[in-house]
């Protein structure tokens, strides 16, 4: 039921902090060390053999994936692929038994995410699924499954189910990291430690939205709205983009920030909305000033930005016209916090024209059709 909520994305929303404890829950000891025992299937050495991943899923599942990339690239130094499973399964694509594909679906009843793995499955490659499903179709046919504890979902737009797959696939990137001993595990240690902190700070971003809401109902006219993100604010832009079209019905799309200059820059002129995700001042990477630089172009040109920033970043103030703060983390980690205003934005003004937000038009909670 929806339980007092005004919708069951509503409720979902709220659900999140605990969607993510229960998905780290008996896999991440206090001391930070990840415990994945639904691969046990897979040996050591099968890990170690492990020469490239490739990650199938579809709509939000496949934003999930693009994140994991950031962190099993980053961490555990295997090459990771995303790939959407309808796009994969029709081409010619490079199998061997030493590719681990991860196909990630919150329904585990996807028809293209299936026809994906069953292919690769034909090719010889190991499966692992990350589904929220018990006993879907999708974990009965792989050789193992990391089940995100999310509940069940019911409103057609994903939210807890993606902060559950986004932290299965963090889980995922550290235990590989430290099956391969690719980053030191003393490193690894605390890195699990920060992310068992992550629930309380996704409850801490759910106290204040007020502002989100606020800007939801403002700007219930939009026509268009774009966002903008780097690393792993990249997949939450695409994500934010994707909530907006799908239950406002608004243009939207998400681009990398880097990509401006290529193009979409040309799209800006007075008044257009920009969201941008901004990463951590914190991050050594320095992304930071570069998007802050992103900020200063687009506002020349006449955007309206929006930041989703950590807090304490006291520089974007002075750059966008509304700052929502989320708690600071590790940069990596930041995904699960910045995308839950983006979640509640859409909703917001989903409700504000009127629209049903759990069942937009046209769309059908599990897709079972190729
Ligand atoms: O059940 P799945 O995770 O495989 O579903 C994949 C997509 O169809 C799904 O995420 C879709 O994009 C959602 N409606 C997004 O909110």
């Amino acid at each position: 039921s929806k339980g007092g909520w005004s919708s069951f994305m509503a409720k979902e929303i709220a659900d999140q902090p605990q969607a993510v404890a229960d998905t780290l829950m008996g896999r991440l000891a206090s001391d930070g060390s990840v415990r994945l025992s639904e691969i046990d299937g897979l040996t050591a050495e099968d890990i170690k053999n492990i020469d490239r991943i490739i990650m199938v899923a579809c709509g939000t599942a496949s934003y999930a994936c693009d994140v994991a990339k950031y962190a099993i690239e980053k961490f555990a130094r295997i090459p990771v692929q995303v790939e959407l499973s309808h796009e994969f399964r029709y081409r010619d694509p490079i199998i061997t038994a030493n590719t681990l594909i991860v196909a990630v679906s919150q329904s585990g009843e996807t028809m293209d995410t299936l026809m994906a793995t069953r292919f690769a499955k034909e090719q010889g490659a190991k499966v692992l699924a990350i589904c929220n499903t018990q006993g879907a179709t999708l974990a009965r046919e792989s050789d193992a499954t990391i089940y995100t504890h999310a509940g069940p979902e019911v409103a057609v737009a994903s939210t807890k189910a993606l902060v559950a797959q986004i932290t299965a696939g963090y889980l995922l990137a550290l235990f590989l990291a430290a099956g391969r001993n690719a980053t030191e595990q003393k490193v690894l240690r605390s890195l699990g430690q920060e992310l068992l902190k992550m629930p309380a700070r996704v409850t801490q971003v759910l106290e204040r939205l007020d502002d989100v809401r606020a800007l939801g109902k403002e700007m219930a006219n939009a026509k268009s709205v774009l966002f903008l993100g780097r690393n792993v604010g990249f997949p939450v832009a695409m994500e934010g983009a994707l909530k907006l079209k799908e239950l406002a019905y608004i243009h939207a799309e998400g681009f990398a920030a880097g990509e401006l200059k290529h193009g979409p820059i040309a799209l800006i002129e007075e008044g257009q909305p920009v969201i941008v995700i901004v990463p951590s001042p914190r991050d050594s990477d320095s992304l930071h000033p570069k998007v802050i630089s992103n900020i200063q172009e687009i506002r020349a040109r006449g955007a309206k930005v929006i930041a989703v920033a950590e807090d304490g970043d006291t520089d974007v103030a002075n750059f966008a016209e509304h700052v929502i703060y989320v708690p600071s983390c590790e940069n990596i980690f930041s995904s699960i916090l910045t995308v839950i205003p983006l979640q509640v934005f859409a909703l917001e003004l989903s409700s504000a024209k009127g629209l049903d937000v759990d069942q937009p038009r046209n769309l059908a909670k599990s897709v079972t059709v190729e």
